[in-house]
């Protein structure tokens, strides 16, 4: 008895491995599902991200884990564990002020003025991949702050969206680290984050800007739903995909802007090879894809 229960607490303290098999498995899996492709090499990244998930359900190896979401009925809900492991979250408020920059110098003051004359007063922003709403948020700020006081009529509605759950639930939340708010205008910091015990609590003024939901990128049921955005912040995720789920991925976006809107993805990302159904609008330091 004495020597069982040792060997089961080694198993389960030390780091299981994964074989080259079970990591073709694996990422054909999560490539099937999101999108999401692990490039050769990033065995140990898998392993390691795994690993918790894997041991806190009390399997011995990757391939019982492998076999219980995909073969098991009660491993589908194993699924959103398995997303909110593999995701990487990594954002900030402001994290790219020439994009801020144009939305609201350039991009909002000339829709606000089209729209008017077709009698329309709403815009609608796309923070895709927003992860804990920090994107989204600083957008909010920036409408808040330039565009609402001479614009009451319009009403500016911001959707982030995530495919990892945990992430969606901290946007809800609205209180952050100081990771998070490193680079925000001391202006804004002061103006609109109140320091609590719990973090730096974004004002409800700001959060009401915004709504979250749980949303996956490769979903093709779920992104047809997604229609009549103005704006769509797409940042630092087509990364993780291959060309062929970056082009699936775009071609739903592009469908997804209204005509004239705007599509921008992160500063070491370009449509280049993926999209030529945009046109290249250039801003200060930044460039954006119009649908025209
Ligand atoms: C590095 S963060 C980028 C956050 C933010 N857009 C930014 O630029 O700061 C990437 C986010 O993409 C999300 N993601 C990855 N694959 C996705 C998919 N198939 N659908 C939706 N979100 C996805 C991850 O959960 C993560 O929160």
């Amino acid at each position: 008895m004495f020597v069982a229960q040792s060997q089961n607490t080694n198993l389960f303290s030390q780091n299981l491995k994964m074989s080259n098999v079970e990591y073709e498995n694996w990422r054909k899996f999560i490539y099937e599902v999101s999108g999401i492709y692990f490039q050769d090499g990033k065995k140990y990244l898998l392993e390691s991200r795994l690993q918790r998930r894997v041991k806190f359900l009390k399997f011995d190896s990757f391939e019982k884990y492998y076999n219980f979401i995909k073969f098991n009925p009660r491993g589908r809900s194993e699924l959103k564990y398995l997303l909110d492991a593999i995701t990487i979250n990594e954002t900030f408020f402001f994290r790219n002020q020439p994009q801020l920059d144009a939305l609201a110098s350039k991009i909002l003051p000339e829709m606000i003025k089209e729209k008017r004359k077709s009698g329309q007063r709403r815009i609608k922003i796309w923070s895709a991949a927003s992860s804990s709403g920090e994107e989204a948020y600083s957008v909010a700020m920036m409408i808040h702050e330039l565009i609402k006081p001479s614009n009451r009529d319009f009403t500016f509605e911001i959707v982030g969206t995530d495919i990892n759950s945990q992430v969606i639930e901290t946007a809800r939340r609205g209180i952050y680290r100081d990771y998070a708010v490193r680079n925000t205008p001391k202006y804004f910091l002061k103006k609109y984050f109140k320091q609590t015990p719990a973090g730096y609590e974004l004002d409800p003024v700001i959060k009401q800007y915004a709504t979250f939901k749980l949303l996956n990128l490769y979903d093709n049921a779920a992104m047809r739903m997604m229609r009549g955005f103005d704006v769509i912040f797409c940042a630092n995720v087509l990364i993780y995909f291959d060309t062929q789920s970056k082009m699936r991925v775009v071609n739903h976006l592009y469908n997804a802007l209204n005509r004239g809107g705007y599509l921008f993805v992160g500063y070491s990302e370009t449509l280049h090879g993926i999209s030529k159904a945009f046109k290249i609008v250039s801003f200060s330091k930044t460039v954006g894809y119009k649908k025209e």
